[in-house]
């Protein structure tokens, strides 16, 4: 296949930077199609760990593009804080390229978001990472945006950032929050414009005409398939769609190159940030996996909610996305739990259901069904094939693989690059 997706199947950090990393390798080119500095994508090897949030993960491989794509919003702050970390950490051989179409995050979009979340109840909270990700999109879909290529012309960027805040300061000197002087942001962002403008280009004829020639194209999706604004547990999504269908869309590509879509998903569950999260558990067992699993947020460092995995969840994955292959993560944190549950149906009223109901009064009504299997105590850190694997670790991937109805493409025993096993040619 020349195009490979790979998304998140579940609330986010499946280890989806992990496998792109792992990926890149036989690519040649990695984007990133849609979501901010929400996101936190963690790749470990040769004994170093990077945090990413905006770069591709395809990054650390020499001779790859690595595109920020139309479907982004970049901070451009942010981006240049993270290249700055990857010149001092010695990546400094690269190549960039960022979407002329994506849209700028700018000050007021971390304000707004902060007010917007002050404003609700508790119980109505998002969570948000608090990176201006939602108000941003809001702007795009009020045609208000200001766009790369808005941003890399000094005049129109002027223009639009004083239009902008005459509307928000409105806003802000009605809820009490600072006032943000344009002239302020301008003078600071226009040094900004003028490091990432030699990044910028037409991604869409770009990825185009390298897929036309026959390159390979990886697609990597930040948070998960339960975060889409579309198909998630909303209202607690974040506002972009985290699915191969926004893949087309998010980066000016024809929809005829996406066949190949590996769902990555943790050998548990787990979630940050607001929402019900039917097999969430807190006991000792997940606090064991909090432990191993180190269940922090990369991007806010918050301590991430366990749960066990839920095969209804993947399902819906794996219908909204087209899965072709699943990536199941940090098996060897389940190392030593005694017994197995895998959530296999929700029961709702007295009834079992096979969905997520969109009603957020129904699904917060939902409770797991649960089959349960035996677990192993055996290192598998040093696993390179299935059939090493001790066998109770390998019936739960089975289960999983035959519950989900995906066939099982790879798995990760550690977070190095190395502990990867791979049991399906992915780019054909
Ligand atoms: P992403 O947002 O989907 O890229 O995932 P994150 O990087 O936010 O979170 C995944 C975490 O799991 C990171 O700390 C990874 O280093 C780690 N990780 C990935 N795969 C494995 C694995 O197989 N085993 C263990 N123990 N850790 C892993
Ligand atoms: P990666 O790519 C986990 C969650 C937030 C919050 C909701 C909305 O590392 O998997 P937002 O700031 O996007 O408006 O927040 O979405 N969230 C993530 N959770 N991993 C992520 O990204 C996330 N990006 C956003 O915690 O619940
Ligand atoms: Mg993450």
């Amino acid at each position: 296949m020349n195009s490979v997706v790979i998304v998140g199947t579940q609330w986010g950090d499946e280890g989806k930077g992990k496998i792109t990393d792992f990926l890149a390798k036989e690519a040649d080119a990695v984007v990133r199609f849609q979501g901010g500095n929400n996101a936190g994508h963690t790749i470990v090897f040769d004994n170093k760990k990077y945090a990413l949030h905006l770069i591709p993960s395809g990054i650390f491989r020499k001779d790859k593009v690595n595109v920020l794509a139309n479907g982004m919003v970049i901070n451009p702050k942010a981006l240049l804080e993270e290249l700055e970390m990857l010149k001092n950490g010695g990546i400094t051989d690269f190549n960039l390229a960022i979407s002329d179409r994506a849209h700028v995050v700018l000050p007021y979009h971390i304000q707004l978001d902060g007010l917007f979340e002050d404003l609700k109840d508790d119980n109505k909270k998002v969570g948000t990472t608090n990176k201006g990700i939602g108000p941003t999109y809001n702007d795009k879909s009020s045609r208000i945006g200001i766009r790369v290529c808005d941003f890399i012309d000094l005049n129109v960027f002027e223009e639009k950032l004083k239009d902008n805040l005459k509307y928000y300061n409105k806003l802000f000197e009605l809820f009490g929050k600072p006032l943000i002087e344009p002239s302020n942001v301008f003078d600071e962002y226009k040094e900004y414009s003028k490091q990432i403008k030699s990044y910028v280009k037409d991604t869409g004829l770009l990825l185009n005409s390298m897929l036309d020639d026959g390159k390979k194209v990886l697609f990597e999706g930040a948070q998960g398939a339960l975060l889409c604004l579309d198909h998630g547990t909303y209202p607690f999504v974040t506002s972009s769609s985290p699915t191969a269908a926004s893949v087309p869309l998010n980066t000016g590509i024809s929809p005829k190159y996406i066949n190949e879509i590996i769902g990555v998903t943790k050998a548990y569950s787990t979630r940050v940030g607001s929402g019900h999260f039917v097999t969430e558990f807190e006991n000792e067992i997940s606090k064991k996996i909090r432990d191993v699993g180190k269940e922090y947020g990369t991007t806010t460092g918050r301590p991430r909610r366990i749960g066990w995995i839920d095969t209804v969840v993947l399902r819906h994955t794996r219908r909204i996305s087209g899965i072709t292959g699943l990536s199941v993560m940090l098996l060897d944190v389940l190392t030593g739990v005694e017994t197995l549950k895998i959530c296999v149906a929700y029961r709702l009223d007295g009834n079992i259901i096979d969905y997520l109901p969109a009603n957020i009064k129904d699904f917060e009504r939902c409770e797991p069904i649960y089959i349960e299997l035996e677990g192993w105590t055996e290192d598998i850190t040093q696993t390179s094939k299935f059939s090493d694997l001790p066998l109770n670790s390998q019936k739960y991937l089975s289960k999983i693989s035959e519950l989900s109805n995906i066939e099982l493409a790879i798995f990760s025993v550690g977070p190095d690059r190395e502990q990867t096993v791979v049991l399906k040619d992915i780019f054909k």
